[in-house]
């Protein structure tokens, strides 16, 4: 085994977390690095009742054998790395790339006064636009100017290709999603950077050739929040009836929902090079799968659902989701690959 990255498939809040974190338990990483823009990211991760919702730290911190690394490439708010740190209690395995950008208090005030991105963007207003456009404009500040910082600094991509050349197994998790880059995505209703999977890979500093695996986390129901074009979004009131309600892990605001875009998941696979699909939210589609953790209990309605998935994506769905818990998960990647 070496490296695999799991990124987004559509506009973020796929449940990357939830599929990390069962991962990193699975396959037992000796590092869980984290790639993606910034703090602007939440992923949640539901163990034994506990609801933890990570902003800086990689979501797979519940798999207590990994060390946790922030690729060069995200830009790192000190308070809320320093904060997670301790309530997470990962001081002794948490460590930032060197050079990562630093997003400073006048970045957050920019950002939650910008007519333009939290206006009309609808951005989460956690400084990550501001704070990439001084990295490009080469005057941010990085992780080695930060004192309080010092202690946690690394090479993250020497350590990376180290445990990858010693065969051992490095997990890659991504933030955002696929629609949501900066490139791909729909522009200009997008963030600061490119969210796919070699972006990832850069932001950690592994090359493509050291990369076996990508996941493409899906969710049944895709998510936005913010402005900009939904195409297969469904009105409020339908949402509800279906009852699907969601609110965002950082603005807490609620989430716009709306139906399977094949057109999307296909064209998202394509651009991230996926080898398997992870689909969440199972359970959402029909409720008798809540919890499921065998695929022939699964009702036919979900393994239809799950068929044509796999022929909107083109590679098999090795993973399928069936509640926010750790353990409500059909794990199929011995039977696919
Ligand atoms: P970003 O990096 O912000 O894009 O986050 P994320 O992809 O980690 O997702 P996030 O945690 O923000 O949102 C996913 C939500 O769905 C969380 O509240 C999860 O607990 C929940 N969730 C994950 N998988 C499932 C599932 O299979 N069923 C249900 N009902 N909820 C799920
Ligand atoms: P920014 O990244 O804060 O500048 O926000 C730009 C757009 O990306 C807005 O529509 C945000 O709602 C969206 N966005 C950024 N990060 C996430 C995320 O982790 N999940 C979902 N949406 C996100
Ligand atoms: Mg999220």
């Amino acid at each position: 085994m070496t490296a695999t990255i799991v990124v987004g498939g559509f506009w973020g809040d796929e449940g990357k977390g939830k599929i990390i974190a069962h991962i990193a338990y699975s396959d037992k990483p000796v590092i869980i690095t984290r790639g993606g823009v910034g703090p602007n990211a939440g992923h949640t991760v539901e163990v034994e009742g506990k609801k933890f919702g990570v902003r800086m730290i990689p979501s797979g911190f519940v798999y207590p054998e990994a060390k946790l690394l922030i690729g060069a490439g995200v830009l790192v708010n000190p308070e809320v790395f320093l904060k997670e740190v301790e309530l997470l209690n990962v001081r002794d395995r948490a460590k930032v790339d060197y050079r990562c950008a630093i997003i400073e208090p006048k970045h957050i005030e920019e950002d939650k006064s910008s007519e333009h991105l939290k206006g009309k963007i609808g951005s989460t207003g956690t400084g990550c636009g501001p704070a990439n456009r001084d990295r490009v404009m080469r005057v941010a500040k990085q992780a080695k100017d930060i004192e309080e910082l010092a202690e946690f600094l690394t090479d993250v991509p020497l350590e990376i290709n180290d445990a990858v050349d010693r065969g051992e197994f490095v997990l890659v998790e991504g933030s955002q999603g696929f629609a949501l880059s900066l490139y791909y995505g729909t522009y200009p209703y997008v963030t600061s950077k490119d969210t796919t999977a070699s972006a990832i890979a850069s932001d950690v500093g592994i090359g493509p050739t050291k990369v076996d695996d990508v996941i493409v986390v899906f969710k049944t129901f895709p998510t936005r929040v913010g402005a900009g074009p939904f195409p297969t979004e469904m009105p409020q009131e339908e949402a509800e009836k279906l009852g699907i309600i969601e609110y965002g892990t950082v603005t807490g605001r609620r989430r716009r929902i709306g139906y399977w875009d094949s057109e999307l998941a296909r064209y998202s696979a394509m651009v991230n090079g996926a080898t398997q699909v992870a689909l969440t939210g199972i359970d959402k589609l029909d409720k008798e799968c809540y919890g499921v953790t065998e695929w022939e209990k699964l009702t036919p309605k979900a393994k239809e659902f799950i068929e044509k998935v796999e022929e909107d994506v083109r590679v098999p769905v090795t993973l399928i989701s069936t509640g926010p818990e750790l353990n409500q998960i059909i794990d199929l990647r011995n039977e696919k690959l």
